[in-house]
Formats: C-alpha cells, sequence, structure tokens
C-alpha cells in the first residue's frame, strides 16, 4: 500500500506488509501501528503547505494511507477558547459528520477496506462508532454489521438503521457485543473493525493530536483532557506528536495527557492508581456516559504507559458530576456536549483545585461529541425544576 512503509506491533515490534489486510500481531495480539517513512517525508512536507489546504482531516494526507478517502467532511473541528476559563480550550468534536470523533476513525478504516477491496464490515460499538461506521460503510456501498448494547442512545440504533446497516441490539455490553463479532466473523467472512483491532482507526483519530498543534500554532498545550472508553484518540493524539517531532514540526515537550473515565466504569484510572501496566475487567459496568462504557480497553497497555510518559493522570467523573457539567457548558459556553465531553470539565476543575494545573497552563478539553446523540439520555436526567416563588400568583405559573 503505497504511502505506508510497514505495520509495527507495538508489543515486540515485529514488522507487517500492510498490502493485505492487517488485524493484530500473530505472535502476541500486540496492537499494530502505521509506519511512515517520515525521514523522507521530512524533506518535503511542511506545515506552511497546509495553509490552502482544505478543511478537513485529509488535508494532512502524506501521513494517512495513500487511498481515495472515504471523506463524509470529517475533521478540522472548531478549537474554542472558553468563556470561562482564560487558557482553556474546547475543541468541539460534536461538528463531525454522525456528530463525534468516532468519524475520524471510521473514514480512514473504511477508506482502507475498500482499497483492500473487502465488502463486509463488523464492529461492536458503545454506540457512537456504530453510526460513524454505518454512514461510512453507506458513502463507500460496503455493508455494517453492527452489535451495540441494547440501551445504546436512540440517535445511534436510529442512525444505524437509517444508513441501512445491519444491526443487532445485545443484552450486555460492549464487551459481549465484541465477543458475538469474534465468534461469528469467521463464518459470516466479515472483517473486523472493532477498536483497535485493525490499524487505521487510530490513524484518523490521530489527525486530531495534527489540528489541535496546527490551530495552536505548533506549540503544544500543557494539558490535554480526553474521556477515555478504548482509548484511541489519546493513543492517536500521542503518535501524531512523536511523528511531528520527527517532522520537525514541534519540539520534545509534551502535554500531560489526562484520562477522564466515568465512575461507574473506570478501569483505567483503577489500573493507574494501582501503578499497573494494565487494567482489569470492570465488573457491573454502568453509566449515561454510554461512550465510556468500556470494561476492558484492548491497548490498556499502551494508554497507561502514555500517562507515565507524559506525567499526565487517570481520574474518574460520576453521572452527577458529569450532568452538572453538561448543564454548565450548554449555559456558560453555548457548548450542547455529550456527556463524555462534559466529563473533561469535570476534571478539569478536580485538576485545578489539586493543583495539577494552575490557571496559566493552556488546556485542552476535549468534547468527543454532540449532545443532540443523546437526547434521551439528557431528558431523563433533566433536574425537577421548581419556578421561582416571584412567578407563582394563586397557584397559576408563569410565564405570563
Ligand atoms: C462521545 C464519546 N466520547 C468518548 C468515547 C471514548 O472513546 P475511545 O474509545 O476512543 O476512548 C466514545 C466511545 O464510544 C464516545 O462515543
Ligand atoms: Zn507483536
Amino acid at each position: 500500500m503505497s504511502g505506508i512503509a510497514y505495520l509495527e506491533c507495538t508489543k515486540c515490534g515485529a514488522l507487517y506488509s500492510a498490502d493485505q489486510p492487517q488485524t493484530v500481531c500473530p505472535n502476541d495480539g500486540g496492537v499494530l501501528y502505521v509506519r511512515y517513512d517520515l525521514e523522507h517525508l521530512k524533506r518535503h512536507f511542511n506545515h506552511t503547505s497546509l495553509a490552502t489546504r482544505p478543511p478537513t482531516m485529509w488535508r494532512y494526507a502524506e501521513v494517512l494511507p495513500d487511498a481515495t478517502p472515504v471523506s463524509l467532511g470529517e475533521g478540522f473541528t472548531p478549537m474554542l477558547p472558553s468563556r470561562e476559563f482564560p487558557n482553556v480550550f474546547i475543541k468541539d468534536e460534536g461538528l463531525n459528520p454522525t456528530g463525534s470523533f468516532k468519524a475520524r476513525g471510521m473514514s480512514v478504516a473504511v477508506t482502507m477496506a475498500k482499497a483492500y477491496g473487502l465488502k463486509k464490515l463488523a464492529a461492536p460499538s458503545a454506540g457512537n462508532a456504530a453510526s460513524a461506521l454505518a454512514a461510512y460503510a453507506a458513502a463507500a456501498s460496503l455493508e455494517a454489521h453492527i452489535f451495540m448494547p441494547k440501551d445504546v442512545p436512540l440517535a445511534n440504533r436510529v442512525e444505524c438503521e437509517s444508513y441501512g446497516a445491519h444491526v443487532t441490539l445485545v443484552n450486555g455490553l460492549i464487551s459481549d457485543c465484541a465477543r458475538i463479532v469474534a465468534e461469528r466473523k469467521q463464518d459470516e467472512e466479515w472483517f473486523d473493525v472493532s477498536t483497535l483491532k485493525e490499524p487505521f482507526r487510530v490513524e484518523g483519530k490521530k489527525t486530531m493530536g495534527y489540528e489541535l498543534a496546527e490551530q495552536l500554532k505548533w506549540k503544544l498545550p500543557q494539558g490535554i483532557i480526553y474521556p477515555t472508553g478504548g482509548g484511541v484518540g489519546l493513543l492517536g493524539m500521542w503518535k501524531a506528536f512523536d511523528e511531528m517531532e520527527t517532522l520537525g514540526w514541534i519540539g520534545p515537550d509534551r502535554p500531560k495527557m489526562v484520562v477522564v473515565q466515568s465512575a461507574g466504569c473506570a478501569p483505567i484510572v483503577k489500573a493507574w492508581d494501582e501503578g499497573k501496566p494494565s487494567a482489569d475487567f470492570w465488573p457491573d459496568a454502568s453509566t449515561l456516559a454510554s461512550g465510556l462504557r468500556v470494561p476492558k480497553a484492548y491497548g490498556d497497555y499502551l494508554i497507561l504507559e502514555i500517562l507515565r510518559k507524559s506525567s499526565g493522570i487517570a481520574l474518574a467523573a460520576t453521572d452527577a458530576e458529569i450532568m452538572d457539567a453538561f448543564r454548565h457548558w450548554a449555559r456558560v459556553e453555548g457548548i450542547f456536549a455529550a456527556p463524555e465531553g462534559a466529563a473533561s470539565l469535570v476534571a478539569y476543575r478536580k485538576l485545578r483545585a489539586r493543583g495539577f494545573f494552575s490557571a496559566d497552563d493552556k488546556v485542552v478539553l476535549f468534547n468527543t461529541g454532540s449532545g443532540l446523540k443523546y437526547l434521551d439520555v439528557i431528558e431523563s436526567q433533566k433536574p425537577t425544576m421548581k419556578p421561582p416563588a416571584s412567578r407563582q400568583i394563586g397557584g397559576i405559573i408563569g410565564p405570563y
């Protein structure tokens, strides 16, 4: 596959060709990363050439696979300065096609599936990855076979059905969905595009790292807060930073990478607190931030390594804190965030209170999706509002 030098196992370092579809390392199940000849690219690919390119993530074409993109206009989302905190920026991924950052990963994964001549794609999903897969598969005229928990937000199911995907609702979690895909994929001839089970979703998500650097004029911030389930965005951004350093676009300094999870499903936080190199399966996972309901991340060892290397941290937000932050962002920033994204604000507040970040630190908070995907969830969490006393007259409640 032109453009790609080879695929490299993140566990044993074994190299593989990208000329045919690959999944994970056959030796040890390690996640495969796409490698490019960056030393060669460095000679003719300068970030000044980006200025005139279209505002999608495919503007970074030289560091993406060289195939005809299956694109719906994903990426180059706004980097909004916070109206509340002077050095805080909100990267609003809710503006992507299908309303979440999952569009980036699926755009590249489906692009490559098409280039390889694959016909049937399958994925377990917490919800938004399913919507994105269904949309990109439709755009590429490929079959999408989707397995998601039966209690995903309504939008995810309606979107997938509208895009013509084959949808199975599972009485369980994403881990149960993953098991079903693994059991059936051989017989059904499905190519499995599960999180980190193929090398290209990371490539799409790494464009968040390139964009963040470009939008902050090639000076990385002191911190990045990222709502983490499978952790693909975090891995992708870290990979992008290393690539950009090799290209000579940034120096060796890195942001402190912050993982925020839901208190009802926080396997990475627990492993981090216990100083472990990988995470245990989180039993009875439950949270209204459905994208964070990932009891076991396949790339846990990579997430924890990035936290260590970046002097970062992992922390949890309760559902009540998340919904409070959701309402706060809507009213103060004008941002209608996904609950997962609102968890970033909870983490920022906690880390400022602890002194982990100071008011002078530049910090990017990821809103990974749009709240419009969660209307049923948000409505079910609406606080019972008592009207102000001055508007109650003789038992009749205003407005008048
Ligand atoms: C809105 C949202 N935010 C965050 C996540 C977690 O993403 P990742 O699995 O890349 O860590 C998801 C996953 O479904 C999501 O839908
Ligand atoms: Zn390996």
